[in-house]
């Protein structure tokens, strides 16, 4: 093969987020914009020749093109293998399976998540390790910094790859295999879940069953399991085609987004079960008949009863969650008598204690919840774990919630967005909010007295390393927290999250609609980072 070097001027943008290079696609189209962020990637990596990338994406907007781009950047630059998904299509939990499966070296995920898709929307891509979780952050700073100097990239001349035909081609010494996106995905959800159980619950019709995939990439996933394989009706599947501008639509599973859902879920003849993934399938959103089971309940109720579940039927080795996601699985675990880890957000932070078999399961408050079947967050796991408990246990979502609450207690909580905000007004914020910390401590606002008040850094346990600023948290004497922190993902100005949390112990009172229960709290995070009177807006962008 022809490989040329190509000379490329460096762009000071590539600092990778939360989770991965996310910017607009007209941002991606620039020249040399996505070339020069790949070779940073490869020149920070070591000893790859004739090793095995894995290459697929969410198949939004540009993902087909930037494929083919990245196969001749790789065949270049000399690795021996390339395994894509069909149609370039893998989610984000189906491409770490397959880097761990087939030993490969690392991956290259094409996605921007829940963002928007289409050619004025969001695109992004993201470097897997081998362990098959995102890349950490002294492999993410060092393509960052390789990015500002970059000067060159390598470029075979070949044809563009035909991505739609399952097989093997061989180009030189690059071999290129393209496989089902869906297969090696589906016998994994198949070792870890009792699929005997869920067929007879589904076809039964015990389980009614409704799932949106969005239309994002689950389509396919939900199609193959779901209904092929556990006889759920093809009706139970809504958007399930995957489209490149998901439909004009923000492919993030919550009550707001998706919808419809919603809307059937709190009717008067709901299905049993209905959920949501997002655009790259490692979101969920779990609901039942009248019920929508927030992200950091539903870790906390998955760890309660994962002993129900085949795979982890041992007990788990110890859980972990981000700083912001509710402290509910914090009490499962002391009752379990298994530890707890408190990480920074971003699924890259599970990745350690993972591997060194610390904890099983893990989550986040932002509809991600996963275990150490693979290295991401997984929404169709998620779903088929819910469903798996709801067939042993014989309860509805409700009742299973309910219960939770009642012997645990609940962690009433949400969270307040203001989306793209200006960045110099968002900073001025965070200023502000730094400079009040050391104000805080032992004060007094009505029944909450501030017991700390300070910026969360993280030890990882497991390397050593440190990570600071990762979120402002003021806790009070009866356990509520106020979390602030500005988003790594968002692609125009800045997101503001406020995280707010309070405990209920009384089961009296665990039936309050939360943004009520948690109205003092909401008032005083106003007071705290005046978000409202220095934006001018009157109420968050979104609420979950
Ligand atoms: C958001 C979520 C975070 C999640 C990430 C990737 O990041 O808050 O929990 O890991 O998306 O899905 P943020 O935009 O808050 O940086
Ligand atoms: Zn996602």
């Amino acid at each position: 093969m022809q490989i040329e070097t190509i000379t490329t001027t460096a762009y000071n943008d590539q600092n990778p987020g939360t989770s991965g290079l996310r910017k607009k696609v007209k941002v991606f189209q620039q020249p040399g914009y996505l070339e020069n962020f790949v070779q940073s990637i490869f020149d920070s990596l070591e000893d790859y020749t004739d090793k095995t990338l894995v290459l697929g994406g969410d198949g939004r907007y540009f993902n087909r093109v930037a494929i083919q781009i990245i196969i001749k950047i790789a065949a270049a630059n000399g690795f021996g293998e390339l395994i894509i998904g069909q149609g370039g299509l893998l989610s984000t939990p189906a491409a770490s399976h397959i880097i761990r499966k087939y030993q490969a070296f690392g991956g290259l995920i094409l996605s921007a998540s829940h963002n928007p898709g289409g050619p004025d929307e969001d695109f992004g891509i993201k470097y897997n390790v081998s362990n098959g979780g995102p890349a950490p952050e002294k492999y993410t700073a060092a393509f960052y910094q390789r990015s500002l100097a970059i000067d060159t990239y390598e470029y075979a001349h070949i044809a563009d790859v035909d991505l739609d035909s399952i097989g093997t081609q061989q180009i030189d010494n690059l071999k290129i295999t393209i496989i089902d996106p869906v297969s090696d995905y589906a016998e994994l959800m198949q070792s870890i879940f009792d699929f005997k159980l869920l067929k007879q619950s589904i076809s039964s019709g015990y389980i009614t069953l409704l799932f949106d995939a969005m239309s994002a990439i689950t389509g396919p996933y939900a199609k193959r399991i779901l209904v092929d394989m556990l006889g759920a009706s093809p009706e139970s599947l809504i958007n399930a085609e995957p489209l490149e501008d998901f439909g004009g639509h923000h492919p993030d599973p919550n009550l707001a987004h998706a919808h419809e859902l919603a809307e059937r879920m709190f009717s008067p003849d709901a299905p049993t079960f209905g959920a949501a993934s997002d655009g790259d399938g490692d979101r969920n959103m779990i609901t039942g008949s009248q019920i929508f089971v927030t992200p950091s309940d539903s870790l906390a109720i998955m760890a309660a009863n994962a002993h129900l579940i085949p795979a982890y039927a041992q007990g788990l080795s110890g859980v972990a969650r981000s700083m912001p996601t509710s402290q509910a699985v914090d009490r499962v675990a002391a009752s379990y008598n298994i530890p707890c880890y408190e990480t920074p957000t971003g699924w890259k932070f599970f990745g350690n204690l993972l591997d060194a078999g610390k904890i099983t399961l893990c989550g986040e408050e932002s509809f991600g919840t996963g275990s150490n079947h693979v290295r991401e967050k997984d929404g169709l796991w998620a779903v088929l774990f819910w469903l798996n408990l709801v067939a042993v246990k014989r309860q509805s979502v409700a009742d299973i919630v309910h219960e939770h609450w009642q012997k645990f207690g609940r962690d009433i909580y949400c969270r307040h967005d203001y989306e793209a905000v200006e960045t110099p007004i968002a900073n001025a914020i965070v200023t502000h909010l730094r400079d009040l910390l050391p104000t805080l401590p032992c004060q007094v606002f009505g029944e909450y007295i501030v017991k700390y008040a300070d910026e969360f850094s993280y030890e990882d346990s497991v390397d050593g390393s440190i990570s600071s600023q990762q979120g402002i948290r003021i806790g009070f004497e009866n356990g509520s927290r106020i979390v602030f922190r500005l988003s790594g993902t968002g692609t125009v100005g800045a997101t503001l999250r406020i995280y707010i949390e309070r405990f209920e112990s009384d089961a009296a009172r665990h039936q309050q609609d939360a943004q009520v229960a948690l109205a003092e709290l909401i008032d005083l995070a106003e007071q705290f980072c005046e978000v409202k009177k220095r934006t001018g807006r009157t109420e968050p962008d979104v609420m979950t």
